[in-house]
């Protein structure tokens, strides 16, 4: 019972890991002695986060577009290369695009459907193998997806092909989770609120006021991030499977 949340000894792979609740990820699962491989397509952005974490243990950076299936294909390949056992893997990287409803383009649902949705599907595809060498019947892989809050309710935002995205993530957890379980590999959502980072950026400046609809009364923190993210791979959540959770102060609820 007393290492049900420890993840030493483990590896994992955090796309987005530059900036924002990858980064926050990240720097839980390397401060919990896990060999942490950290994605995103900025390389001097990547390379600072990358110095940062190596403060606290092992932190690799590998750059990449994931949006792009050649990308995809490579920097698989890199990992598959340099792991033979890959036990976490958090599809965290996501874009956005707000526009009004008249004038919503095409572009705004392509962008945001390949990074959102199919490189979730096809990154985890690519990573089969070292995942199932490193899931066991007590302590299975994990595949943790992050979906969002919208994909769940309303928010006044514009933001459709994003809404339709997170949406789309939690329910393609559900199907993963199910056809992987027999190869010990778990499958989550994590469906994070209002966590203060690049993408909310244009939201913040009305903190005040989006932290009065959070019944917590605060946006996440990177606390909130990485104790979820460290829960969701440790032994402690082993029968925990198809779950999307919600990660919002009651945002949600109330
Ligand atoms: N912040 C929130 O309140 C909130 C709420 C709900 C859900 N989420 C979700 O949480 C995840 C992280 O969001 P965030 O708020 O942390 O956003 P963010 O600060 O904009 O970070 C996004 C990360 O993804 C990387 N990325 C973007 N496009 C990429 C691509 N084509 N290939 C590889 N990496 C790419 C970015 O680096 P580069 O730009 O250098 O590639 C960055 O590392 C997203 O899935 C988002 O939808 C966020």
């Amino acid at each position: 019972m007393q290492d049900l949340f420890s993840l030493t000894g483990k590896t994992a792979v955090v796309t987005g890991g530059s900036r924002g609740i990858g980064a926050m990820i990240a720097r839980g699962l390397v401060g919990s002695g896990v060999k942490t491989y950290i994605t995103a397509r900025r390389e001097e952005e990547l390379r600072a986060t990358e110095a940062a974490l190596g403060e606290l243990g092992e932190c690799i950076a590998i750059p990449a577009d994931l949006s792009d299936e050649q990308g995809l294909k490579q920097f698989a390949g890199e990992i598959r290369e340099r792991e033979n056992a890959l036990h976490i893997l958090f599809n965290n990287a996501g874009a956005s695009w707000g526009a009004p409803i008249d004038e919503f383009p095409e572009a705004g649902w392509d962008k945001v459907m390949d990074l959102n949705v199919k490189s979730i599907f096809f990154l985890t595809q690519a990573l089969l193998a070292p995942l199932r060498a490193a899931g066991t019947v007590d302590d299975p892989a994990r595949v943790v997806n992050i979906g969002s809050i919208n994909g769940l309710t309303y928010a006044p935002l514009q933001n459709y092909s994003y809404t339709a995205s997170k949406a789309a993530v939690h329910n393609l957890t559900r199907q993963m989770a199910v056809d992987l379980a027999s190869d010990h590999i778990n499958v989550n959502a994590i469906a994070p609120g209002f966590f203060p980072s690049k993408m909310t950026a244009h939201l913040l400046e009305h903190e005040g006021e989006l932290a009065k609809d959070i019944p917590r009364g605060r946006l996440g923190t990177p606390e909130d991030a990485a104790g979820t993210a460290i829960y969701l791979c440790s032994r402690a959540s082993a029968f925990v499977t198809g779950h999307v959770l919600v990660l919002d102060g009651g945002q949600t609820a109330a």
